[in-house]
């Protein structure tokens, strides 16, 4: 089902199209992906698990966890969460991907696979590879952004809340306007905007392979910024792969984004920042807010959040974990259970709640496998969301030349991550036209608010995670 009417934003659909679901026609907009349109129509299931043939949906719905894979016009192992359906496309539910060589459909490769030189390549089109790419751009860089959605901003395009904050903070504008503002400004400046595009390795010599549209090219930079960003992480319980358990940032992309109701009745897992901004978003959207679980004795989100969910009725159990979800296709219940202080469940304090919808907001963790694939040095420190490529204040990991913003160096926010994509762009414009005052200054001026961003007890844990990561860095000759 697709929203009609919602309080803050407004869905321009665009031309209406028809593709085919197992030949069974399907009405979808142009700019849709595959499986936002099959879920508007009411399929939840896109794939069967291989062995068992256990209904599979989406879960992240930006491109990272692969469960949305289907076979597009006889292609297997398309993520449907990031392809726009087109007119006349013929869609199946994958149950094995085709792996005989007569069966293979993988990217087209050139003859002599054609190369792509710039000087500064940035994988990740969110806040902080535009950022990176604008502050790059005013210094006289064309940068180039290579983005694997279709659409640019990363995951600020879902976020309907106002930032905090100063000016140059963007306070007070909406997440969703502030990604138009940066798309805006990074197209003026010029810079070069590859979406579809992912990166599928990075090789020596500075080269990231790159598949465009199924075709593979090469792109050879003199200075390279990761900005990749997180991914969700999971809990497990039985019925935990079941459609209709979506991490709580998909609940956001299909609502937000898309305008399609992920379901009538839900139950979201994490009282921090996330699970209580994304149930706020979903009552705004008129959908129903069963409870919200959070493990821990104390709900994590800033008040100004939960609050709001208190005042709306919506209860919120602490010291509680979810135990089971239920269902044959899709979610149709959830049990929740009391959890003492060393995280064991306390028998007969299970409730069994009417669901058809679980959203998991229970941490993200760094999208750094280009980076472990090219042998940069990685540490683990659980405070920053687990493995993170090592790197200086300046944002330099341990490949010279190569830098690394925003989420994929430690889980924070989207101010952080611009302030992170500002200083590696400008460092890495330092590296490719020597180095300028102007651009020390300002590189100077951002690392300051960097640290100012960071004060208060909410930047504690980021801090003490910088700390470790800084120390070890410099044992590994990263300064
Ligand atoms: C699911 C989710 C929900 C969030 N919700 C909120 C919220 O409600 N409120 C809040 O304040 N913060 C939220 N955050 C945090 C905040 O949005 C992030 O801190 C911020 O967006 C990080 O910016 P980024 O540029 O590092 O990453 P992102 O915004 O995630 O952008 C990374 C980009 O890299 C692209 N990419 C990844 N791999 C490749 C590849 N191999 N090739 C090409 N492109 C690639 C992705 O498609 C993506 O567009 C959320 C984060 C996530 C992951
Ligand atoms: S990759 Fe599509 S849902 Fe995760």
């Amino acid at each position: 089902m697709r929203l009609k009417k919602h309080p803050i934003l407004k869905f321009k659909r665009k031309k209406e199209i028809t593709f085919f679901y197992e030949g069974q026609p399907i009405i979808a907009y142009e700019d849709e992906p595959i499986a936002a349109a099959l879920h508007a129509a009411g399929i939840t299931t896109l794939s069967e698990s291989f062995r068992f043939h256990r209904a599979r949906g989406f879960f992240c719905a930006i491109g990272k966890c692969a469960s949305c894979v289907m076979e597009v016009d006889g292609v297997s192992n398309v993520k449907t969460c990031i392809v726009p359906a087109m007119q006349g496309m013929k869609v199946k539910k994958q149950i094995k991907a085709k792996v005989s060589p007569e069966e293979f459909s993988g990217p087209k490769v050139f003859k002599q696979t054609p190369v792509i030189k710039t000087d500064f390549a940035i994988v990740g089109g969110g806040p902080a590879g535009l950022s990176a790419a604008i502050y790059a751009a005013r210094f006289g860089i064309k940068p180039m952004i290579i983005e694997e959605n279709f659409l640019m901003g990363g995951q600020l395009i879902k976020q309907t809340h106002k930032f905090f904050g100063s000016k140059s903070h963007y306070a007070s504008i909406r997440g969703i306007d502030i990604a138009k503002i940066l798309i805006n400004d990074a197209q003026e400046k010029g810079v070069d905007i590859w979406t579809s595009s992912s990166v599928v390795g990075f090789f020596s010599g500075n080269t990231l392979g790159v598949i465009k549209e199924g075709q593979y090219y090469k792109v050879k930079a003199k200075t390279i910024l990761i900005s990749t960003g997180a991914s969700e992480k999971s809990i497990s319980f039985p019925g935990n792969d079941l459609p209709g358990v979506y991490g709580a940032g998909a609940i956001q992309t299909l609502m937000n984004v898309y305008g399609i109701i992920p379901g009538k009745r839900v139950l979201i897992l994490g009282a921090g920042n996330i699970g209580v901004i994304v149930a706020y978003q979903l009552l705004q959207a008129g959908i129903e807010v069963v409870a919200v679980a959070e493990a821990l004795p104390r709900i994590g989100a800033y008040i100004v959040h939960s609050a709001k969910l208190k005042r709306l009725g919506v209860p919120i159990f602490t010291s509680h974990t979810i135990s089971h979800v239920f269902g044959k296709d899709r979610v149709e219940q959830a049990e929740i259970v009391e959890i003492n202080n060393k995280w064991q469940k306390i028998s007969g304090t299970e409730k069994r709640l009417d669901v058809d919808t679980v959203g998991l907001a229970v941490g993200l963790s760094p999208s750094v496998e280009i980076l472990s694939q090219a042998g940069a040095n990685m540490t683990y420190i659980p405070e920053l969301g687990g493995y993170i490529t090592l790197h200086n204040i300046n944002m330099e990991t341990s490949i010279p030349g190569t830098f690394i913003a925003g989420d994929i160096s430690g889980i924070e926010e989207a101010s952080s991550a611009m302030l992170e994509g500002r200083i590696a762009g400008l460092n890495a414009t330092n590296k490719i036209i020597g180095e300028n005052k102007e651009i020390e200054q300002e590189i100077t001026k951002n690392q300051k608010e960097l640290v100012e961003l960071r004060e208060g007890p909410f930047g504690e844990k980021i801090r003490i995670g910088n700390q470790k990561l800084y120390k070890e860095a410099e044992n590994n000759g990263i300064y």
